[in-house]
């Protein structure tokens, strides 16, 4: 067979560009692969700005999420007070945390900030959703249709939160606002587990969004994936640990030859 030199001149730069760069290759080939299922995989922190943002003009309620909670819940505490600011949290969620159960006593909640709203010494209001922000709810370990109630004082004061379940299909704007007026912490319970969002050992060893984000991904990535990837790093170790024995033995093994 004869080549042209023409012809070996046009393959030239082909050649070259096929060496060049196969790691752009595989990082098109990934952002490919992420384009047609990037809709897929779930979003660990979604935030609906333009939701929040109607959501604080039209009844004071701010919707809370992995980056603004911190600073959301201490924005009213002044330095030095001694009096705590009462914030409400509502935990709530829909098809995936709450199986769609959750509509009733969220609508509740959004109804009592809307009436809070015009009273001054009303609880600051916030939502948070599951759906959105899985990592924030596992890092409280927080479950949908419970009520936070924060006691906020300023910095380093520890901070105590209250807990109380809600009914998901019989609780009303009323029944909000009846634990608004009671003014008692009766039937709540006081936080004080591992997952203390100020005060517990996961949030001060700086643990709890590490081990949130794992506890997501065990439960977003199917089992048999699980399987897939770990049988397949056991067995790429396996046949790396056989190498290195291989490379072991043949000295002893040339030695032996040797004698
Ligand atoms: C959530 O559940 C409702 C009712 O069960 C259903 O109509 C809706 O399509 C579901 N939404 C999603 C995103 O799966
Ligand atoms: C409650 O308010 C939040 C924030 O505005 C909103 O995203 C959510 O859809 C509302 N829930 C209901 C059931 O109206
Ligand atoms: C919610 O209230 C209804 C009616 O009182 C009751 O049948 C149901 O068991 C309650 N659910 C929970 C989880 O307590």
């Amino acid at each position: 067979m004869r080549f042209s030199t023409s012809s070996i001149l046009l393959a030239l730069p082909l050649l070259g560009a096929a060496a060049e760069s196969p790691f752009e290759e595989y990082k098109a080939q990934f952002q490919n692969f992420l384009g047609q299922f990037g809709s897929y995989i779930p979003s660990p922190n979604r935030h609906d700005h333009a939701d929040a943002a109607a959501s604080k003009a039209a009844k004071k309620m701010d919707v809370l999420s992995l980056d603004n909670w911190k600073s959301t819940l201490y924005s009213p505490v002044k330095p030095g007070a001694t009096t705590p600011e009462e914030w409400w949290v509502f935990v709530t969620g829909r098809n995936k945390t709450c199986f769609g159960h959750c509509l009733q006593v969220e609508s509740a909640f959004n109804e009592t900030a809307a009436k809070f709203a015009t009273q001054a010494k009303a609880p600051h209001m916030a939502y948070l959703n599951c759906d959105d922000q899985p990592i924030l709810c596992n890092s409280w370990s927080a479950s949908p249709g419970t009520l936070w109630v924060f006691e906020m004082l300023p910095p380093p004061a520890k901070i105590d939160i209250y807990l109380k379940r809600f009914n998901l299909t019989t609780t009303t704007s009323q029944d909000f606002v009846k634990v608004y007026e009671s003014g008692s912490k009766e039937n709540f319970h006081l936080h004080d587990g591992y997952f203390h969002p100020f005060d517990g050992p996961l949030a001060t060893y700086g643990a709890a969004v590490p081990v949130a984000y794992v506890l997501w991904v065990l439960n977003v990535v199917p089992s048999w994936a699980m399987m897939l990837i770990i049988s397949f790093f056991s067995r790429s170790m396996m046949s790396r640990r056989m190498n290195n024995m291989d490379g072991q033995r043949r000295p002893a093994a040339a030695a032996a030859a040797a004698r």
